[in-house]
């Protein structure tokens, strides 16, 4: 049975992760009315992510016999000022989810909730990686503004196109 106060926190995240598939959804659309094709590719997987975020974490109350409540999200944003602002916003988004993900693994120590300790450690690492993406590209889209150009601007567009949605494994899974 889950502990009351970890189930409080972990149905917000549910919220926060939904959130977020909401953001780079309307992230990928934003790029997509600017002609961006691959950048607007890169965020609809990234909405895709975040949506089996939320649902990991939901599978896993209902896995501990917990109850699931879904509460509003708020609409996110629809524009910004360039791609390298809306990876700005990203990097910040994922590092504001990092210390809600750091909060939750204090709460399960605090409660001494080891199943939940462990599972958020996939969060945890995963955060890592969250926050790598962005950053990584961040610092091209800095490098083109410094200079680049709109041809390494293509280029960067045509390697986002590239990416492609794998599904985590949740408590649902085979
Ligand atoms: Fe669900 Fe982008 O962290």
């Amino acid at each position: 049975m889950l502990n009351a106060r970890i189930e409080e926190a972990i149905n917000d995240q549910i919220k926060w992760e939904f959130y977020s598939a909401y953001l780079y959804l309307s992230m990928s659309t934003w790029y997509e009315s600017l002609g961006l094709r691959g950048f607007a590719n890169w965020e609809r997987v990234q909405f895709q992510e975040e949506q089996a975020h939320a649902l990991k974490f939901l599978d896993y109350v209902i896995a501990r016999g917990g109850r699931v409540i879904l509460q509003q999200v708020d609409a996110p944003q629809a524009e910004w000022e360039s791609p390298r602002r809306g990876f700005e916003h990203q990097l910040e988004h994922e590092q504001l989810v990092t210390s809600k993900i750091n909060n939750l693994v204090n709460l399960a120590i605090e409660e001494k909730d080891h199943a939940t300790y462990n599972m958020l450690q996939w969060f945890v690492n995963e955060q890592v990686e969250e926050e790598a993406n962005a950053t990584e590209i961040l610092d091209n889209l800095r490098m083109i503004e410094e200079g680049g150009g709109s041809g390494m601007l293509y280029m960067l567009d045509k390697e986002l196109q590239a990416r492609v949605f794998t599904p985590p494994a949740t408590e649902k899974s085979p």
